[in-house]
């Protein structure tokens, strides 16, 4: 049996096996609205075989969102497209999820192939980001924030409350909040980006605020029986990871405490000037240290996407579930191939059985 192909269970809800496809923006929506690129993209990535389908960043308000050509969620008419999306995944077997977001100082960008920068300042498009000080990222996001007001980070928290609600009502089953890749909660965390001398900065306690409330904010309304993960930029790779990680590992233990339940380790993404060592599952030993350490369940993304050694990293449980992104675009039924490629019996079962039977019957020649 291979231990990639076990399920996973998490609260109420039982994976049908340890693949997840994480979250990965389409950049194709307008006005936040799910579109049917989004119906045919996320219906086949369900269909595919993996255990669990996280569906792209979705901003909780319209200024939470990287691009104009962003998600949302942030009104109850974004709610039918999304749960039909919900529909879909849950129909192929798959666990419908979805990531909230708030883009902080990274928003108002053009979409990644017309430029990945801030849209210009005075085109019509564009709106004002905000984010915990006013520091620009720099590189291509060159735009300075506006520093947030202590109303302005209640609204944002009311705002992923609200747009959990929404998520719920949409029939998503798994609610990831988005703390890294150094969109709004990760910047917050952040000496890099957060400079600020009042109880949202500063110290551990201060810089880890916006997130724990956050956190504890939206746990107070998403169902106990249900899965509340955190995507957290565990560490910047800027020279000063052990700090960052003895940082993480705490903040992680008191994720824990307010109700989170898996964690999803990844990069911080708060300064252009980080050295990152990119190679095959390169952050597969930081998420162990993070489950050893902050005893939850942890998944990572990041060149996990040969089939053996997913399979190898939940079999040394260094990872109880992996994501798998850039390889589930090039092929939907990544997990078909897996099991294949491992050895699981029935494979092509992984997919619905208008496929399967066939492929199951007889091999295709190639
Ligand atoms: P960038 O895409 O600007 O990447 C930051 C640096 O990392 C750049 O030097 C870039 O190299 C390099 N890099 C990024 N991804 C890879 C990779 N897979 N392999 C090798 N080098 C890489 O930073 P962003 O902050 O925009 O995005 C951070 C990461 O998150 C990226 O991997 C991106 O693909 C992903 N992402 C996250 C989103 C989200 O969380 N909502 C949305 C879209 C993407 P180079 O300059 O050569 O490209
Ligand atoms: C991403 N990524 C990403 N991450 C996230 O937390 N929320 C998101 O919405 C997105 N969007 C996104 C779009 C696209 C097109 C890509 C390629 C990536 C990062 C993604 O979830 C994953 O961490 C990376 O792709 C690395 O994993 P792989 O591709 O090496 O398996």
């Amino acid at each position: 049996m291979s231990a990639l192909f076990t399920p996973f269970k998490l609260k109420d809800i039982t994976l049908r096996n340890r693949v997840a496809v994480p979250p990965m923006c389409q950049y194709s929506a307008v006005d936040g609205f799910a579109n049917e690129w989004h119906q045919a993209h996320y219906a086949n990535l369900a269909r595919g075989g993996a255990g669990l389908v996280i569906v792209e960043a979705t901003g909780v308000s319209p200024e939470g969102r990287i691009s104009p050509a962003c998600l949302g969620l942030w009104q109850d008419e974004q709610i039918d497209g999304l749960a039909r999306i919900a529909k879909n995944i849950k129909a192929a077997g798959a666990v419908p999820g979805i990531q909230l977001a708030h883009a902080g100082r990274k928003a108002s960008a053009n979409k990644p192939w017309q430029g990945d920068d801030h849209i210009a300042q005075n085109h019509p498009d564009a709106w004002q980001p905000i984010g915990p000080s006013d520091i620009a990222f720099g590189a291509h996001l060159s735009r300075q924030p506006e520093q947030m007001t202590i109303e302005d980070i209640a609204r944002v928290q009311s705002d992923f409350v609200a747009a959990a609600k929404r998520a719920l009502e949409a029939g998503f089953e798994w609610l990831e909040l988005h703390f890294a890749h150094g969109y709004l909660a990760s910047s917050f965390f952040s000496t890099h980006s957060n400079k600020r001398n009042d109880a949202y900065g500063g110290d551990f306690s201060g810089r880890s605020r916006f997130l724990l409330e956050t956190l504890s904010a939206v746990r107070s309304v998403w169902p106990d029986h249900l899965p509340l993960t955190i995507r957290f930029g565990v560490l910047e790779f800027d020279g000063a990871d052990e700090k960052s990680l003895i940082e993480s590992v705490e903040l992680c233990r008191l994720f824990k405490e307010q109700g989170a339940d898996l964690m999803s380790v990844s990069i911080g993404f708060n300064t252009p000037e980080a050295n990152i060592p990119w190679g095959p599952a390169f952050l597969a030993p930081v998420a162990q240290r993070i489950r050893e350490q902050s005893k939850m369940p942890v998944a990572t993304a990041w060149g996990v996407d040969s089939p053996e050694l997913a399979n190898k990293t939940i079999e040394a449980e260094q990872l109880d579930l992996v994501m798998v992104g850039r390889a589930h675009l090039a092929n939907p039924n990544w997990s078909y191939h897996a099991a294949k490629a491992l050895g699981v019996d029935k494979a092509a079962w992984v997919l619905q059985a208008p496929y399967a039977h066939w492929l199951d019957r007889y091999q295709p020649a190639g």
